[in-house]
């Protein structure tokens, strides 16, 4: 059934097509609305905007669904790897055993950086936070492969993807090696991905990292988690650079940049560092809690709350029980877990979080795995950031192979209107 929305504008009826999206999203077609009427919409922090059509990744805010290519994410974390999964977001299908030993190899092939690059490790000061490091090296290395550039070619665009997706890893290890005086570890060609980045992240020149297969499928779990959330800050800002035909690294980089900020996947290193205080200032969680509710520190409880689920992110479901399972099989306790346990019951039944949907998100449980594991908490968003590039290059991906146009949203202008420049005497 087509449907039209009508809008009355200065006593006239404007009439504009109704889109539908293959799970029955709903939406209207406004794209003629400013030659039409000269009207825009208004959409504070583009809440109700859909800024493309898209087939990668799926998300029910209300019911809790997610799934990458219409796969649940539940049945993704049971049956395959990150790499699959990475496969599965980028060329729109899962691999086949042939199709997978094919794209592993690419990966293995790429892992390694130009070794010119390492150089400009040295030049960043010991305290500079990864994040700062990654984006800078992920833009500099079509410095050095100036191929990249090219984007049109779609083998080109395959070696490209699994050439970003490796040495993300690497970049990654390096920038912490570096930022601890650590000598690098060159990745291992028989190690899997994430094993690899363990080893690049913890072994030493005269001793390799003794792997835990625990601890390997829990981070691989992380990675497959954060693989892809449709169009979320970061991704969106991939989608904008893309758009005036950038190359994919420079969209990474800038993926980067977004990506790192407190209200996204800044979160993870914030829900620690929240807890931490709590802890060290022996409170059981009651007085902070409270602290958010009246918003006069204006603190919120991080890893609570998304703009999309107005129910229990299904991520974070399947991270705690990671979590739960992680502790137990290690035998570790962590006294940040105890606080988060208790917070999260805390919230579940306070009428604050109720009113306003606040659930846990996917960074609630998330820090405490990667402390588990060994990971820095200034590495937390870079683990991030590894997990989300498939997702940043499908989104990369569909826009350059449609023909969208260049990313330019309008405004409603606020400032003064036409006032004329005074001389330097003149002005107050
Ligand atoms: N703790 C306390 N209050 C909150 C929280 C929170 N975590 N999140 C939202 N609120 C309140 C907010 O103060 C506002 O209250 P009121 O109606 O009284 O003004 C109301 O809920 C709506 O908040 P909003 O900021 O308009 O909601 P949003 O959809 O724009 O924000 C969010 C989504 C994720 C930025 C926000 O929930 C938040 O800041 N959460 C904490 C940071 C966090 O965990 N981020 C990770 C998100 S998941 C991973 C990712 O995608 O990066």
């Amino acid at each position: 059934m087509s449907n039209t929305a009508k809008v009355e504008l200065d006593g006239k009826v404007y009439e504009f097509p109704c889109v539908v999206g293959s799970e029955n999203e709903k939406g209207i077609d406004i794209s003629t609305l400013r030659a039409k009427t000269g009207y825009i919409t208004l959409d504070d922090g583009y809440a109700n905007t859909g800024s493309c059509k898209s087939s990668i990744t799926y998300i029910d805010g209300e019911k809790g669904i997610l799934r990458y290519r219409g796969i649940p994410i539940e049945e993704l974390a049971e049956k395959a790897s990150f790499v699959e999964v990475a496969y599965l977001l980028i060329m729109n299908k899962l691999p086949n055993a042939s199709e997978l030993r094919r794209f592993s190899d690419l990966l293995t092939r790429n892992e390694m950086i130009h070794e010119d690059m390492k150089v400009h490790f040295e030049g960043f000061p010991s305290t500079s936070h990864p994040m700062a490091i990654l984006s800078a090296m992920i833009n500099a290395a079509s410095c050095f492969w100036q191929g990249l550039i090219d984007t049109d070619s779609d083998e080109n665009f395959e070696i490209q993807a699994a050439r970003l997706i490796s040495q993300v890893r690497t970049i990654a290890a390096f920038s912490y090696r570096k930022s601890r005086g650590l000598p690098i570890i060159y990745p291992k060609p028989f190690y899997r991905y994430t094993a690899n980045f363990l080893h690049m992240m913890f072994s030493e020149p005269y001793q390799d990292y003794e792997m835990d297969p625990e601890a390997i499928r829990a981070l691989d779990m992380i990675f497959i988690l954060h693989a892809d959330h449709e169009q979320n800050c970061s991704t969106s800002t991939v989608r904008m650079v893309a758009s005036s035909h950038s190359n994919l690294f420079a969209s990474a980089a800038a993926g980067v940049c977004a990506l790192w900020g407190a209200r996204h996947g800044g979160a993870n290193q914030a829900v620690i560092e929240m807890l931490q205080d709590i802890l060290k200032s022996g409170d059981d969680g009651s007085r902070f809690m409270e602290e958010i509710k009246n918003k006069k520190t204006g603190k919120r409880l991080m890893g609570f709350g998304h703009r999309v689920y107005k129910n229990y992110d299904p991520r974070a479901k399947i991270i705690k029980q990671i979590c739960d399972d992680l502790l137990h099989n290690l035998h570790m306790g962590d006294p940040l877990l105890d606080i988060a346990r208790r917070l999260e019951e805390k919230a579940l039944n306070d009428p604050y979080f109720i009113e306003r949907k606040l659930y846990p998100n996917v960074d609630f449980y998330s820090g405490i795995i990667m402390r588990a594991i060994g990971i820095p908490l200034e590495m937390f968003t870079v683990i991030f950031a590894i997990g989300r590039m498939p997702g940043w290059i499908a989104n990369y991906k569909e826009v350059r192979d449609s023909a969208s146009k260049i990313y330019r949203p309008r405004q409603i202008y606020v400032g003064n209107t036409l006032t004329s420049c005074p001389t330097i005497n003149e002005r107050s």
